[in-house]
């Protein structure tokens, strides 16, 4: 048995992809193209074609790649967009970033992912659209999802910042809305050795004027014409060698992910803990492995005295955070409850089967519900 299980651990990641980024750098100082060019092109078009659609956009993070797709598609000021109160801050502070307001809605008990009531009930006269967090690499209902939208006459992007590889009814994360959000942040399920994102887009019109954005609101035709008020959030070719490397891994490690998921998932997962429910027509990327469990604290220190690091994501609702709580508009009770719940477990493609075990041990020692874990 091994001693210990680290939250993640990148580093296996890195030992199978190494020998293509040591090529590709070499092959970056000679040609001196540290910004865009061809690499980047090339992530773009390998990216766009995983996740199904037309476009992708290489951007400098996740944040951007939200606030860009806001400002792209002309959210801003006097607008609101509905943001699930249990996400990473991000998904909120683009929108507040971009100059509109957001509006926070609550989440399934069982998913803890938006639901059609959840975001019907946060609609107002001024809603413009719903940023669908595909949480902890979740995702939920998008066909009902997409139909309150479309009945409401907003737009829905998607937050796949922790959902690289997820699918729902074989419709891969990303594709579905308007536009999907990535964040390639190193610890993501695919991450560059450093921060970088990416939009995907079905439509033209609106890659392109994200690409100006990116670019300092550059016109396609003249390096020195600007037709928009852009930002700089291009993105390094470094990133895109490591991304390209690691995308050909992305499945097999996804598939990891998941059978780590299921042992977890039968060894202690439904109940008197709940991992987070998978519904059906969902396939999780499990980014994040998170449990609720009752007695939280205790069980967490339990975890710890054995070595097993754990994580809360997240310990306060985005509607809690002292600089949104102007934008709370009530209590939103399951973001609220699960917030003091929820626990996330190891997690990563190159966890040991005995690390593995000994979390389930563990669990089960913490919880009273001792039995072996399966194999
Ligand atoms: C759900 C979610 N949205 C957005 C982001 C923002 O991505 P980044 O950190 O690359 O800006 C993250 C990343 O942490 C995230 O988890």
């Amino acid at each position: 048995m091994s001693q210990g299980v680290p939250f993640t651990d990148l580093t296996a990641m890195t030992r199978e992809i190494r020998p293509a980024v040591d090529r590709a750098w070499s092959d970056l100082l000679d040609s001196s193209r540290f910004v865009g060019g061809r690499a980047v092109e090339e992530f773009e078009h390998a990216w766009a074609s995983y996740c199904g659609v037309a476009e992708a956009i290489g951007v400098a993070n996740g944040t951007d790649a939200l606030q860009l797709t806001l400002m792209a598609l002309g959210i801003g000021a006097g607008d609101e967009v509905i943001v699930p109160a249990n996400t990473f801050i991000a998904s909120a502070e683009a929108v507040v970033l971009a100059g509109a307001v957001p509006r926070f809605a609550d989440v399934s008990p069982d998913t803890l992912l938006l639901t059609p009531a959840d975001l019907e009930a946060a609609i107002t006269a001024r809603t413009a659209a719903v940023i669908v967090v595909h949480l902890y690499g979740q995702m939920p209902d998008m066909e009902a999802l997409q139909d309150a939208a479309d009945r409401a006459g907003i737009v829905l992007i998607e937050d796949a910042a922790q959902a690289h590889g997820a699918a729902w009814r074989g419709r891969r994360a990303g594709s579905m809305g308007r536009a999907g959000c990535f964040s390639f942040y190193p610890a993501k399920n695919l991450g560059a050795f450093g921060d970088a994102g990416a939009v995907v887009t079905a439509d033209t019109k609106l890659a392109d004027q994200i690409r100006s954005l990116r670019d300092h609101g550059r016109t396609a035709s003249s390096r020195y014409e600007h037709e928009l008020v852009g930002t700089n959030s291009r993105l390094d070719a470094l990133q895109a060698f490591v991304l390209t490397a690691k995308l050909s891994r992305l499945d097999a490690w996804t598939e990891a992910r998941r059978s780590i998921a299921a042992r977890y998932r039968a060894a202690f997962g439904d109940g008197p803990a709940r991992l987070v429910v998978e519904q059906p027509g969902s396939l999780g990327a499990y980014h994040l492995a998170v449990a609720m469990v009752p007695d939280r604290d205790r069980v967490q220190q339990q975890l710890t005295a054995a070595g097993i690091e754990t994580h809360i994501h997240y310990p306060v609702p985005c509607h809690r955070q002292d600089p949104y709580r102007h934008f709370a508009t009530g209590p939103l009770p399951v973001a609220e409850r699960t917030a003091g719940e929820v626990l996330s477990l190891p997690m990563f493609p190159h966890m040991s089967d005995d690390q593995v075990a000994l979390v389930c041990e563990t669990m089960r020692d913490a919880l009273g519900t001792r039995e072996p874990c399966l194999g």
